[in-house]
């Protein structure tokens, strides 16, 4: 309970936070607002009792201008809450997605292993639209509720207090039934909820890999999963929706009842002459503004469990630690790495042991080759340098200070990768080569761009630099998407550079032309390259041999096929 009420804290401090003024502004006009409503039963009262009672025209003419003025400026007022609220639910639901997104990329490997994208992809988009309709004015309603309730109260407790035990005994009644629904209505909210997360997640797989499904003929086993998932979400929601509506019309019903009994004993007491016409009218408002609240209120505790599962799922996303820890206050790479040093590193991959006691170094200058049989942790190794996972025991160190205390951002920053899958973004080639960055000049991107023999490609496209490569670059070839990543990663301009697999798709002539290129630019750098091709390896100035783990040899290709091991077996087997 008390979680629940901190969670509602923040959000309202967050909502607060989106513009002060417009919070101070919806307020005021909310109570002003429930001031207004709760008059108008008063002046009907006057009008039917002082005004047509006392056959006084006059009155008559005034109570209904006053009437009139206050609908008008009701009318106003609910206008421009509504601009308000709108803003500020709008700019909330913005900021929400921003921080989701900007804490997305600041996980470790193991949780981007683990955490299926539809689940996030459901906070991202559906938490936080159920809090956008639900949150801010679930304060307000309650605001609003107890105030108007309260004082419709105390005039039914002026008017005639018989009638209104008999409305508080069926109130009470009401509260009960609707907190025994409430209940199951939150049990069965969280179930339907994490059935959608699950069919989410099917489609976006479908999505995002329809390619691969097409060729692997996997279309009908997605399907059936679908459609099972799907159903399930679908029993789940109707029987969700007929609890609603079970739940609905029993307060309907206790309501209805309400109404009726007022106008029976109001009636008799009409014809015994101990109250006037007006005033039972009068009544049966404050009445219905006593009992619309209270249900109100009863609605409210409903849309409060559904906006605190989601307000949990977003916060509890927002404030997961990473097992990656930052040192915001680290240390900045220093402008010249001179060496990064591997010193008895050991790593698993949760209990499964992959890299064993690895000791090396890297320095610039030179290019290294990781050679090894696939699934051996050529990956891994710069999955730790870059900080996706940490190292189990031992330590990387970079100019001789282990990692861990430099900044996370300014590693990364001074790392780049071009990757085993080349990922471009839904957008120009220009873009995917800068990435925005405006200090990447025009002469720049094609000057890399020639070096890599792709410029020609580029220039006979119609729409030249700025053609739209497609989602994840499916408008060019692979060899073409791993041109444009390596140019990508060339016009970053970083100490230490990493090719993991960056040329299979390559043939060996493009291979050689890019390599040789761009010999001159690894000068002074960190080049390690990740290859099974040995065109790529040869080239290599030392090459490092992995088998199982650890680092079996050590040297360049001459050397190394002058000894007649390991390497010189993956040679002969063409494993590389
Ligand atoms: N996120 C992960 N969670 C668990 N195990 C993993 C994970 N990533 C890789 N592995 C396992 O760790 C081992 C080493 O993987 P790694 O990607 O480093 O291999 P690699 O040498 O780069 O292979 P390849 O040449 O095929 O790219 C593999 O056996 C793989 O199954
Ligand atoms: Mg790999």
């Amino acid at each position: 309970m008390k979680k629940r009420y901190k969670l509602i804290g923040k959000f309202l401090r967050e909502s607060f936070r989106q513009s002060k003024i417009k919070s101070i502004i919806c307020c005021l006009i909310m109570f002003v607002l429930t001031l207004l409503s709760v008059f108008l039963p008063i002046i009907l009262q006057r009008i039917i009792d002082v005004a047509i009672g006392g056959k006084n025209a006059s009155a008559l003419f005034v109570y209904g201008g006053v009437y009139m003025a206050v609908m008008i400026a009701i009318a106003i007022l609910n206008m421009l809450q509504q601009y308000n609220l709108s803003y500020l639910k709008t700019k909330m639901t913005i900021r929400y997605k921003y921080l989701l997104l900007k804490k997305l990329s600041t996980f470790s490997g193991a949780y981007y292993s683990e955490q299926k994208s539809g689940e996030v992809l459901n906070i991202i988009d559906n938490d936080t639209d159920m809090v956008e309709n639900y949150g801010i004015d679930l304060v307000f309603d309650f605001v609003r509720n107890v105030i108007t309730s309260l004082f419709a109260l105390s005039m039914l407790v002026h008017i005639q207090s018989t009638i209104l035990c008999i409305i508080i005994g069926i109130q009470i009644i009401t509260i009960v039934v609707q907190s025994k629904f409430s209940r199951v209505l939150a049990n069965k909210t969280a179930e339907v909820r994490e059935q959608s997360g699950k069919v989410y997640n099917i489609i976006e797989q479908y999505i995002s890999n329809i390619l691969e499904i097409v060729i692997l003929k996997a279309r009908r086993y997605f399907l059936i999963h679908y459609l099972k998932n799907e159903g399930e979400f679908a029993r789940k929601g109707i029987r969700l929706d007929v609890l609603f509506s079970a739940s609905s019309q029993s307060a309907t019903f206790l309501s209805s009842l309400t109404t009726i009994l007022v106008y029976i004993i109001g009636g008799m007491e009409i014809i015994n002459g101990s109250i006037q016409f007006g005033e039972l009218i009068a009544f049966q408002q404050y009445t219905a503004m006593f009992i619309g609240p209270c249900m109100g209120l009863l609605k409210i505790n409903e849309s409060i469990q559904r906006v605190w599962v989601s307000l949990d799922r977003i916060y509890g996303f927002l404030e997961s630690s990473s097992t990656i820890v930052q040192n915001n206050k680290g240390l900045k790479i220093p402008d010249h790495v001179t060496q990064i040093n591997m010193k008895n590193v050991n790593f698993s991959y949760s209990n499964n042991k992959i890299l064993k006691n690895i000791n090396y170094k890297f320095r610039p200058g030179k290019v290294y080759a990781l050679v090894g049989a696939t699934g051996c942790g050529k990956s891994t190794i710069i999955n730790l340098l870059y900080r996706l996972w940490d190292v189990e025991s031992g330590e990387i160190t970079i100019n001789d200070k282990n990692i861990k205390e430099y900044n996370l951002y300014s590693l990364r920053k001074n790392i780049a990768i071009v990757s085993q899958n080349t990922f471009l973004f839904d957008d120009t080639i220009e873009n995917n080569l800068t990435l925005n960055n405006n200090r990447i000049k025009k002469e720049d991107y094609i000057e890399t761009c020639k070096r890599i023999g792709i410029d020609e490609f580029i220039s006979k496209l119609p729409d030249g630099y700025q053609t739209q490569v497609g989602e994840n670059g499916v408008k060019l070839s692979g060899g073409q998407r791993q041109r444009i990543a390596i140019a990508r990663m060339i016009l970053q301009s970083k100490d230490i550079l990493i090719f993991d697999e960056a040329t299979s798709a390559l043939d060996n002539i493009t291979q050689e032309y890019i390599l040789d290129n761009l010999r001159q630019y690894y000068e002074n750098r960190i080049v390690i390259m990740i290859a099974h091709r040995l065109s790529t390896i040869r080239k290599a100035d030392e090459i490092v041999v992995l088998n199982q783990g650890k680092i079996v040899e050590i040297g360049n290709h001459e050397s190394l096929m002058q000894k007649k091991q390991y390497y010189y077996q993956l040679v002969e087997e063409r494993s590389v």
